[in-house]
């Protein structure tokens, strides 16, 4: 095969390899409670907004009343106008959207 003996290009498919499996790994060892810090702590951690506050036993039973499937699609589509857009972490993706709300519901029993 051409690739094969071409050192260079071999070298650099291994290490495109690398990365891409680099990447795999990050995805596994998503950090719920990082993400939930640096995007929805402003407003769930303080109640801004009027936002349900995290700790909030009573708001996030009611909300729960919904099912976790509304409460993880309001999340990605925003709610009201003023829950904005996947929380305002556009790198999140719905499953890891869905992971952080299990963590603020954890964090509300
Ligand atoms: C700019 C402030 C703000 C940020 C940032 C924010 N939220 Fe919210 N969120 C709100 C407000 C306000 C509500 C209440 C909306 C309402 O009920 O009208 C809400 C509601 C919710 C609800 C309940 C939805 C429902 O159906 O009752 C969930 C779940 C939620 N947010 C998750 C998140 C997650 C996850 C993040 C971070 C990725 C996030 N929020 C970031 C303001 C925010």
């Amino acid at each position: 095969m051409e690739l094969i003996k071409s050192p260079k290009l071999l070298i650099a498919c291994l290490f495109l390899l690398s990365i891409s499996n680099g990447f795999a790994a990050e995805e596994e060892k998503f950090d719920a409670a990082k993400a939930y810090q640096a995007s929805c702590f402003a407003c769930h951690g303080t109640g801004a907004a009027h936002a349900p506050e995290v700790g909030d036993i009573i708001a996030w039973e009611i909300r729960l009343e919904k099912g976790l499937d509304t409460l993880v699609q309001n999340s990605i589509t925003g709610l009201n106008g003023i829950m904005p857009p996947r929380g305002l972490c556009a790198d999140c993706s719905d499953l890891q959207l869905k992971a952080i709300v299990e963590y603020m519901l954890e964090g509300s029993q």
